[in-house]
């Protein structure tokens, strides 16, 4: 009987093994409110290679879809506010929509939620009957079952922090009452279909509209001096406060111990923004979503839930420059619409619990274990504006013990011109990148790389590509 003896620590070496790889990701928003934005299978590729395993989009854009497909990335995808209504009149039209927008992209495509509009209940357009949402809901869910998909895709609606009455102190948090018929139907809903509750929480406009009163640490995710509540709880930072809001609001409708997961569907600080919005900063946006993505991916909970992690969709993935509203608007991407960084955060999967925790700088990572990226079109350059220090250390490295072969970047190379340290070192980081998996982290070079999605070739300079 030797194999049963040797089986049972088999079996439970191949459980830790999935405990250690089962890391929690990050989500993102993928809005598409620009007119430069790359095209998703580019998209695609570039997340393929960095810790992002949710993309959240606000359509059912056919393209998106299908740029997703097999990738390991998880999509959650809208329905629009104004067709909330229609899909709310009877199963045939929600059916319909299901087949035309759906199911054309599954099982490749891993769709594993549906979010009926967005911030339905306190959009401005009062045409907007909040009766429909819930039937909507339901209508889906109905073809859903029929279908047999009930359990892989959660229908679910992303609120605003505005559904709430008073968000403090947390624990006594309530939804506005001109709500609670709508909000007692949507939690009744979510409870029975095992969906969680989504919001969209922003300490940012927190702070923006009262600078004074709030510490800016508090708003950035910080541990800040603890703010106390009546019931002991003490809070650090704004959305932690934000997400006890939410879940005294759902306890308070009487669900009692049915437990709802809370989801923070966007969440986010911009980089940029108009002349009175002086916390709209790349150093500010860098410290909150870095915060966010370590967050997200820790087992940390919130005061009122110590042990439940969240799940948090950052918001947002590029910069959009057709976003109606102030500046801050169309400058919540941690990418710029070509691709590069608006400012430094690591996308790489440093915190992952698979990873022990390496620095994850000059390659010294195997390609293992993550998603790789095999896609013909991202490559590597320095940031215009690094150290020169730093770069010419980069290059020393990627020519020497890095293995690239550096020839065209030497006197009469095909790359030698122009003769400048960026532009030497551009070529040799891609190099180095492309021949090390095109990981997210092969092309930080302590933060001097990053990522683009234009071809950098130039004349007969041919930059390599995978
Ligand atoms: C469903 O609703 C649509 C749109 O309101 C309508 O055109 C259609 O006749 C309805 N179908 C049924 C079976 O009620
Ligand atoms: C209602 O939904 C159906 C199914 O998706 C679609 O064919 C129809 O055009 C929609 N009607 C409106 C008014 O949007
Ligand atoms: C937050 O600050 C307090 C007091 O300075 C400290 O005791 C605590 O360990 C800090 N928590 C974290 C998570 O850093
Ligand atoms: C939840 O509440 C119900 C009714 O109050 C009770 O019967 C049940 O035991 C509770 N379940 C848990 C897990 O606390």
């Amino acid at each position: 009987m030797p194999p049963t003896n040797l089986l049972l620590p088999l079996l439970l070496f191949i459980f830790q093994l999935s405990l250690l790889l089962e890391v929690s990701g990050v989500g993102i928003n993928y809005g598409t409110v620009g007119n430069n934005l790359p095209p998703p299978k580019r998209v695609a590729q570039l997340l393929q290679s960095t810790l992002i395993d949710k993309v959240k989009i606000y359509d059912t854009n056919p393209e998106i879809l299908e740029a997703f497909s097999n990738t390991g990335i998880d999509l959650i995808v809208a329905v629009e506010n104004s067709q909330v209504s229609n899909i709310s009149s009877n199963s045939s039209t929600a059916s319909d929509w299901f087949t035309a927008r759906i199911a054309p992209f599954i099982p490749a495509t891993s769709i594993v939620s549906i979010a009926i509009g967005n911030e339905y209940l306190t959009s401005d357009d009062d045409k907007l009957d909040h009766n429909a949402l819930v039937k909507a809901m339901q209508n889906l869910h109905a073809v859903l079952v029929a279908r047999g998909l009930d359990r892989k895709i959660k229908i679910t609606t992303p609120h605003s922090m505005a559904v709430l009455a008073t968000s403090f102190p947390p624990s006594a948090s309530t939804f506005a009452a001109m709500l609670l018929p709508t909000m007692t139907a949507i939690v009744g809903f979510l409870a029975d279909t095992n969906a969680p509750f989504m919001v969209n929480a922003y300490p940012y406009f927190a702070y923006r509209d009262n600078p004074k009163t709030i510490n800016l640490e508090y708003a950035l995710l910080g541990n800040a001096t603890g703010i106390p509540d009546p019931k002991g709880y003490t809070y650090n930072n704004m959305l932690d406060a934000q997400i006890d809001a939410v879940r005294s609001a759902i306890a308070s409708l009487g669900f009692g111990n049915r437990s709802i997961k809370v989801v923070v569907s966007e969440s986010g600080w911009p980089s940029k923004g108009d002349a009175g919005e002086t916390a709209a900063t790349p150093e500010n946006a860098k410290t909150y979503n870095t915060r966010l993505i370590e967050r997200s991916q820790s087992n940390k909970g919130t005061p009122m839930k110590p042990k439940e992690s969240i799940e948090i969709f950052v918001f947002a993935l590029f910069n959009e420059n057709k976003k109606q509203g102030g500046a801050s608007e169309r400058n919540f991407g941690i990418f710029k619409s070509d691709g590069s960084k608006a400012y430094d955060v690591d996308l790489s999967c440093q915190f992952c619990s698979n990873t022990g925790g390496d620095k994850l700088e000059f390659g010294e990572k195997s390609s293992s274990g993550m998603a790789m990226n095999r896609g013909p079109s991202v490559w590597c350059v320095a940031k215009p504006h690094a150290d020169e220090k730093v770069v010419q250390a980069v290059v020393d490295f990627c020519c020497g013990s890095g293995g690239v072969d550096c020839r065209e970047i030497y006197e009469n190379g095909d790359c030698f011109v122009p003769d400048k340290i960026h532009a030497h070192a551009s070529y040799a980081m891609n190099a180095y990148y492309q021949m090390h998996g095109r990981n997210y982290w092969n092309c930080d070079f302590k933060g001097t790389g990053l990522v683009t999605f234009s071809d950098p070739s130039y004349g007969k300079c041919r930059y390599a590509q995978q």
